[in-house]
């Protein structure tokens, strides 16, 4: 009998005007999409009852956002380097949510402009380890990133990185 397929949710961890995060993050949902064992959801913090200046939250999206949450076996999060972390946007989401992550495997993709988003992985996992989560360690880091973007803002990974993420997919599964 084949396996349940797992909920793999994509979380994205910019909310910025023109993101390279958007098409990374389609990237790797349409990579879950190819596999039999998973199936995918993504998290877009533009869609989101996300502003701050919005309070209290409002409750059904807010709920509506944690029910989705509550369904993934895992995520991944997308996340560029800002100023040596990763974005606000994405702490607030984090933070609104704060049980979903619990005993869930995470792999990350990180990016910048002059590191490969590392330092701001670092910060995702100190934070994500307090909520009880399992960070994957799979990373997939792409420097430079810019030099992977063609002039209609897509995506265009090598061949290698096609191959990891299946890699840091299978780790996802194992962690379970
Ligand atoms: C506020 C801000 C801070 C940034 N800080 C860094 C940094 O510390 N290191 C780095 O390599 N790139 C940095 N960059 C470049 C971003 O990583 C790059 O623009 C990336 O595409 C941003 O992701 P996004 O397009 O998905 O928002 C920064 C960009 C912004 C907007």
């Amino acid at each position: 009998m084949a396996p349940v397929p797992l909920s793999i949710a994509t979380v994205l961890g910019s909310a910025r005007y023109g993101r390279r995060c958007e098409p990374i993050a389609q990237w790797v949902a349409n990579g879950i999409d190819t596999r039999q064992d998973m199936t995918s959801d993504l998290i877009d913090p533009l869609e989101l009852p996300l502003s701050l200046g919005e309070q209290p939250l409002p409750l059904d999206s807010w709920r509506l956002l944690e029910e989705r949450m509550e369904k993934a076996d895992a995520f991944v999060i997308v996340t560029p380097e800002y100023h040596q972390g990763y974005p606000a946007v994405l702490k607030h989401l984090i933070d609104i949510v704060p049980s979903v992550w619990q005993d869930r495997p995470v792999g990350f993709i990180s990016y910048g402009t002059y590191s490969n988003g590392v330092k701001a992985v670092e910060q995702l996992k100190q934070v994500l380890y307090s909520l009880q989560a399992i960070p994957v360690d799979q990373p997939l880091a792409f420097e430079g990133v810019e030099r992977y973007f063609d002039h209609s803002n897509a995506f265009r990974p090598s061949i290698d990185a096609t191959h990891h993420l299946s890699v840091l997919l299978d780790r996802l599964r194992h962690a379970l």
